[in-house]
């Protein structure tokens, strides 16, 4: 009985892999999605933008990153920010190598974990939906963040145009049974409930003290509380289902209180072991790790 029911947790807990697996290939990129697949995910995380010809593409900065894209002559791009995704074509996004973290900066230093994989590039959302079915790993989902900014309104396609894009892209793939849509920016989630309200919509939000954007009421300047506490109240309201918050930020009671509103709480982005045994432990109903292998590891032990 004991083992029956350890299965049954283990299956009801959502791992999920940041980005594939951050913490071991490049970042956002098939070999990175099919090595998230080989540890046993339950779903893979990413990040979307739309090109210039209307592309939907993985990405978590709407520019291509010095941090991560060379040239076709091997060049790293110069800094900070190379040009945007939605001013480039998908094939001159294609142009650049994304399979290495650039040598010798603090990001190379953090992921020195992350094995490269030269020559791989951005990949579309439709070729990723593509693999996975290829790979007929199909109980696998998908939690697709839609990567418009309040603040930024120039740099991306419009909040509409983002998620309408990315919603017939799912559809065309047959995916709509298996993916959640998450965004910091809510009014796309807005949208997501209003024209494809079987979606799960995940309200992501960051703690971040001294710097509440919350109170107006019209969240055009991102979702950052200054305390917690009133966040899943938001969600619930907002009609979210679940609730991604900064793993730092999260009580044992924030997750009590959020469970008891008919939320699930999937905080972001854990890769300390010791911090996934304990949200585990406060019964957290999935994480969002850069090594879905340590999960894998950490549940394996309990
Ligand atoms: O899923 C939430 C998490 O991915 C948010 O952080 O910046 O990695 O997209 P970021
Ligand atoms: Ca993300």
């Amino acid at each position: 009985l004991a083992a029956l029911s350890v299965s049954a947790a283990a299956w009801a807990f959502d791992l999920q892999g940041h980005r594939g697996a951050r913490g071991l290939r490049p970042e956002n990129t098939l070999p990175a999605f099919e090595h998230a697949l080989s540890i046993g995910v339950d779903t893979l995380e990413l990040d979307v933008g739309v090109t210039a010809d209307d592309v939907v593409v993985i990405s978590h900065d709407p520019f291509l990153n010095p941090l991560i894209a060379r040239d076709a002559s091997g060049q790293w791009l110069p800094g900070p920010r190379g040009p945007l995704l939605r001013e480039l074509t998908l094939a001159q996004v294609q142009s650049f190598d994304v399979g290495r973290i650039q040598p010798g900066t603090a990001y190379a230093k953090t992921f020195e974990t992350q094995q490269a994989v030269d020559g791989t590039r951005v990949p579309t959302l439709a070729h990723l939906f593509d693999a996975v079915k290829a790979r007929h790993a199909d109980a696998v989902r998908f939690n697709i963040e839609t990567k418009t900014d309040p603040t930024q309104p120039g740099e991306t396609v419009s909040p509409e145009a983002m998620t309408r894009r990315l919603l017939q892209v799912v559809n065309d793939a047959g995916m709509a049974s298996r993916v959640s849509i998450q965004s910091f920016d809510w009014r796309t989630l807005q949208i997501v409930q209003q024209l494809a309200p079987a979606i799960p919509t995940v309200y992501l939000t960051v703690q971040s003290p001294g710097n509440d954007n919350t109170r107006d009421g019209t969240w055009t300047a991102g979702m950052r509380f200054a305390d917690h506490g009133s966040a899943p109240k938001m969600v619930q309201a907002a009609g979210g289902k679940v609730w991604s918050p900064n793993q730092g930020a999260l009580t044992e009671a924030l997750v009590r209180q959020a469970q008891a509103l008919g939320l699930k709480v999937i905080p972001w982005t854990v890769n300390d072991p010791a911090v996934i045994d304990r949200l585990i432990g406060w019964g957290v109903d999935g994480v969002i790790s850069d090594y879905p292998d340590r999960v894998r590891e950490v549940m394996a032990r309990r």
